[in-house]
């Protein structure tokens, strides 16, 4: 595997490189960016990995200081997982002056959700992967349904922007407890993480209560938050919504996904279960 910091290094490396794949990663990396490389590895005659944590997507008082970083190791990890280059730019080659141009994603996409509890994380994401997107100018970008809604807001950008590039969608990787794979884990102390698979089961609780008939989401959407806050967690939403534009189910849904993020301790936590 090739490690390039620079955008002249990577692209002079790219060249002829055939069909390209593109893995965008925050790094800290475990098997559910693995499994997005392996997926890459099958679709492509070159795997581009990048490692950025991008300091635009996180708000004042978010982790962006204290994000793990673990270069060594991911490196490890992306050449056992056959990755021919990895991306990994220092902050002044990706924003040698501050980025004054964005990509706003609309509101009723970025603000609801993680964007509502977050205000600017979607565009910051969306204007990195942009940034990416024009880097590597990849045929095929692989990213996790554990991020639903960014997977949402990625397609619709590249869908309006008219972008040459296919995005393509990797399951959520867990835990044998349930618990979806996260750099966050890293955070849950001892008792916490033996707590963090509740997220999982209750969201396992609402699929099959609406499996069974029950239509009434508001009520099964408030007694998810109420069971998660009995057992010490302070939930930001348990949401069930439409899967292809996350907005509340209509008579006629097209596919329906239950969406939580709840804290625990000082650690937050996202998951979602497909109907
Ligand atoms: P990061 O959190 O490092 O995630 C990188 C990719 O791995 C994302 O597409 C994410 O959805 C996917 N992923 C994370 N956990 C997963 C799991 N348990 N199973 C399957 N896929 C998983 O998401 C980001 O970074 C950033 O926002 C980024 C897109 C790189 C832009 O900065």
């Amino acid at each position: 595997m090739r490690i390039h910091s620079t955008i002249a290094g990577l692209r002079a490396a790219l060249d002829d490189g055939g069909r390209v794949a593109l893995v965008p990663t925050m790094g800290n990396l475990h098997a559910g960016h693995i499994a997005l490389m392996t997926q890459a590895r099958g679709q492509a005659d070159t795997v581009v990995a990048t490692l950025f944590v991008n300091r635009l997507q996180f708000r004042p008082g978010e982790d962006f200081e204290s994000y793990p970083r673990t270069f060594a190791d991911d490196c490890e990890k992306l050449a056992d997982a056959y990755v021919d280059h990895l991306f990994a730019p220092t902050e002044a080659e990706m924003y040698p002056r501050p980025q004054g141009y964005h990509v706003e994603p609309p509101a009723e996409q970025a603000g609801i959700l993680d964007g509502e509890f977050r205000p600017g994380h979607f565009r910051g994401v969306a204007t990195v992967v942009m940034k990416l997107f024009q880097i590597v100018q990849p045929d095929v970008a692989l990213f996790g349904k554990k991020d639903y809604q960014q997977l949402m807001i990625i397609r619709n950008m590249v869908r309006e922007f008219n972008l040459a590039v296919e995005v393509g969608a990797g399951e959520t990787v867990r835990a044998s407890d349930g618990l979806a794979l996260s750099s966050r884990n890293g955070y849950l102390g001892e008792a916490e993480r033996a707590e963090a698979p509740r997220l999982f089961r209750t969201l396992t609780k609402v699929v099959e209560a609406i499996h069974a008939g029950n239509r009434d989401f508001s009520g099964l959407e408030s007694e998810a938050m109420s069971d998660l806050a009995r057992h010490g967690w302070v939930p930001d939403y348990v949401a069930v919504r439409e899967k292809n534009d996350l907005q509340s189910p209509t008579a006629h849904d097209s596919g329906l996904v239950v969406l939580a993020a709840a804290r625990l301790g000082r650690t937050r936590l996202i998951d979602n279960l497909e109907v």
